[in-house]
């Protein structure tokens, strides 16, 4: 019999701490940087972001969204066999937030590791998941995005500052005799490191080059929306699909414009668009299985649902995973 994997229970978790543009708007004005809620929205489609406390890691916002994934998937931690962390903003250099995770959440023994493919990660830790879980490796997999991208902006460049925010989601993806994931599509070209990196890195104790994020916006931007349509094509051709089968479209969530382009370009109605970006800013690796808890526990997406995920970010790295909820 066909071993599939399917994902079931999904969680989530912001910090607390909710900025809005024109909360952000105040604080950078102190620092004599200027921004308003208007050129945010109209540019973006962000209104608001939640940033982690200080001491709050990757894997503290990570273990609240686990917890929730886990109970709803009517499992208990110690069920669970493999852990894969998309993060780009991990606790420390070494070892791997899944580690820290897995102590956190009082197991021991299974395999856990980090995926680094910037705002990509979760499609590519998700789809190494439904390897794994295909080839017997795991059963019951614990994928987790958690970032806390607050820590690498640079609050005195407002091209990049009000973008991004902090938070966690999670799915478990359990072996199933049904499918589950239908087919994904990852891709990367590292010719365009340049264009999104934080550059800085560690050596003979000190940190070299600067340790915050930098973007080319523009160059970002077109990237973004070419290949958003070309991984969502071939991964439906994959599954032998249409644009017409997806219930869901849930791209990372960046900015409004480019999901909007994405789904005209795949001739979806925007009412088949899951859209958080606009409460929660960017929050890299956590943005897809942000959205797809929300849409869950809101309701959108439903048991039976065909749900197309969309990953795009730096490396450059991009992919789509299309799946049966
Ligand atoms: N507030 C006010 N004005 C601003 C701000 C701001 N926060 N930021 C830029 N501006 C100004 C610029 O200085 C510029 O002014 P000028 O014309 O006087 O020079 C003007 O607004 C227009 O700037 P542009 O850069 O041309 O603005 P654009 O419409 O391209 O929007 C943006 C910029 C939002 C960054 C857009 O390019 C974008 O969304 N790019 C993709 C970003 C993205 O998706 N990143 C995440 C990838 S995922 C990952 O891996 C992390």
């Amino acid at each position: 019999m066909t071993r599939y994997s399917r994902i079931t229970g999904t969680g989530s978790y912001l910090p607390p701490n909710r900025l809005t543009n024109a909360q952000l708007a105040a604080d950078l004005a102190a620092r004599g940087v200027e921004t308003s809620d208007e050129w945010i929205v109209e540019r973006t489609g962000i209104s608001a972001r939640h940033f982690a406390a200080p001491d709050v890691t990757s894997s503290d916002l990570g273990l609240e969204a686990a917890k929730r994934a886990i109970e709803a998937a009517g499992l208990q931690a110690a069920d669970i066999d493999l852990i894969i962390v998309a993060t780009s903003t991990p606790d420390m250099v070494f070892p791997s937030v899944a580690c820290i995770l897995q102590h956190k959440l009082g197991i021991a023994g299974c395999p856990a590791f980090d995926m680094q493919a910037v705002c990509s990660g979760f499609v590519y830790a998700l789809t190494v998941a439904d390897a794994m879980i295909k080839s017997g490796a795991a059963s019951k997999a614990l994928v987790v995005g958690a970032e806390v991208f607050s820590r690498i902006l640079d609050f005195s460049d407002r091209t990049t500052c009000v973008l991004f925010g902090d938070g966690a989601g999670a799915v478990v993806l359990e072996a199933s005799q049904t499918p589950g994931i239908l087919a994904s599509d990852l891709h990367a070209d590292g010719k365009h490191v340049g264009i999104l990196c934080v550059p800085g890195h560690v050596s003979g104790g000190q940190v070299l080059g600067s340790p915050l994020l930098t973007m080319d916006g523009k160059a970002v931007f077109k990237l973004a929306v070419a290949v958003l349509e070309s991984a969502a094509r071939a991964t439906l051709a994959k599954a032998e699909l249409t644009e017409a089968d997806i219930d869901w479209l849930i791209p990372h969530q960046a900015n409004l414009r480019i999901m909007h382009s994405t789904a005209k370009k795949l001739k979806l109605p925007l009412e088949k668009l899951i859209v958080t970006v606009d409460q929660h800013g960017n929050t890299s690796a956590a943005s897809i299985p942000l959205a797809l808890d929300e849409a869950v526990r809101s309701g959108k997406v439903k048991k039976g649902d065909t749900v197309m995920l969309e990953g795009v970010g730096g490396g450059f790295t991009w992919g789509a995973v299309l799946l049966k909820y």
